[in-house]
C-alpha cells in the first residue's frame, strides 16, 4: 500500500466528526468526558468485565480518564475508533463500540462492544452494530470486520449472527485472561457478504450441521 493511500484511510478516521452516525434510536458519537460518569456506572459490572478483555473491575473514574486519554491517541494515529452509543429519545449513555487494530492496508479491523446491563435485549446491540459495520464498509472503505468472543458468550454470539457476521473458528488459548490462557471464537464478516435475516441464517446453520453458535467450552 502506498503512503499516500495510508494517508487517506487515516484521514477518513481522523475526519469523523460527532456525531458519527445515526439509527432510528441511537446516536453513535466520540467519547466526550460529559458521558464519563455514566460510562464509570455501566462499566463498574462484572457482567462486562467477564466476557471482555481489557475492561479493569471495578471501573473507576480514572479508568475513565485513562480511556479518554488512549483514544484520542489511538484516533489521532487511526489505529482505533471508539464510539459511544446514546440512546436519542433522551441523550442516556447506552454502551460503547470501537473499531480497534484498523488496518488500511488490509481493510481490516476488529469490533467490540459492550451494552449496559439496563439497555440489554431491546435491539440495540444489533442496532448499533449494523450501524458501525455500515460505517466501517462504506465510509472508511474496509472490506473485513472481525469479532473474538469467548466461549460461552451467547449473547455476543448471537449479536454477530443476528448481525450477519460468520461463525469461522477458534483459536485456541488466544489471550491470557487473570493469567489463564483463553480460547477465543472469531466471527467475521465481508463487505460483500449477502444480508440474512438473523432467524434464517441460524436456522440455517443448525439445519446444514454448521458450527455451534456460541461453544461454551
Ligand atoms: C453482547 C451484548 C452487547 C448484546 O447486546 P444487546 O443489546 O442485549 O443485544 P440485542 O438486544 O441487539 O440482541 C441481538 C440478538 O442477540 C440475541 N441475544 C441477546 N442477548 C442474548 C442472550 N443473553 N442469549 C441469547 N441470545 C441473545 C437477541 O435475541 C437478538 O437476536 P435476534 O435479533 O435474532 O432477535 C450485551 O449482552 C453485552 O454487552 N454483554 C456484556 C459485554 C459483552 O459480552 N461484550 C462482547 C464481548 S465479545
Amino acid at each position: 500500500m502506498t503512503a499516500t493511500a495510508r494517508r487517506d484511510a487515516a484521514s477518513r478516521v481522523r475526519a469523523l466528526r460527532s456525531p458519527i452516525a445515526r439509527t432510528p434510536r441511537l446516536e453513535l458519537v466520540l467519547p466526550h468526558r460529559r458521558y464519563a460518569g455514566e460510562v464509570v456506572r455501566l462499566l463498574n459490572d462484572r457482567s462486562v468485565v467477564r466476557w471482555t478483555l481489557r475492561i479493569p473491575f471495578p471501573y473507576r473514574a480514572a479508568d475513565a480518564t485513562a480511556f479518554y486519554a488512549r483514544w484520542r491517541k489511538g484516533w489521532r494515529a487511526a489505529t482505533n475508533l471508539p464510539l459511544l452509543i446514546v440512546r436519542r429519545a433522551d441523550g442516556r449513555l447506552v454502551g460503547g463500540f470501537g473499531l480497534h487494530r484498523v488496518d488500511p492496508e488490509h481493510r481490516s479491523a476488529e469490533v467490540g462492544y459492550w451494552i449496559g446491563r439496563p439497555f440489554r435485549r431491546q435491539g440495540y446491540g444489533r442496532e448499533a452494530l449494523e450501524a458501525v459495520t455500515r460505517l466501517a464498509f462504506r465510509r472508511l472503505g474496509l472490506y473485513r470486520l472481525e469479532a473474538r468472543v469467548f466461549p460461552g458468550n451467547a449473547a455476543s454470539s448471537a449479536l454477530l449472527l443476528a448481525a450477519g457476521f460468520r461463525y469461522e473458528g477458534r483459536l485456541r488459548a488466544a489471550v491470557r485472561k487473570g493469567g489463564r490462557p483463553r480460547d477465543e471464537l472469531v466471527y467475521g464478516r465481508l463487505r460483500d457478504d449477502p444480508v440474512r435475516s438473523s432467524r434464517r441464517a441460524v436456522g440455517r446453520r443448525a439445519s446444514a450441521g454448521g458450527p455451534p453458535v456460541a461453544p461454551t467450552k
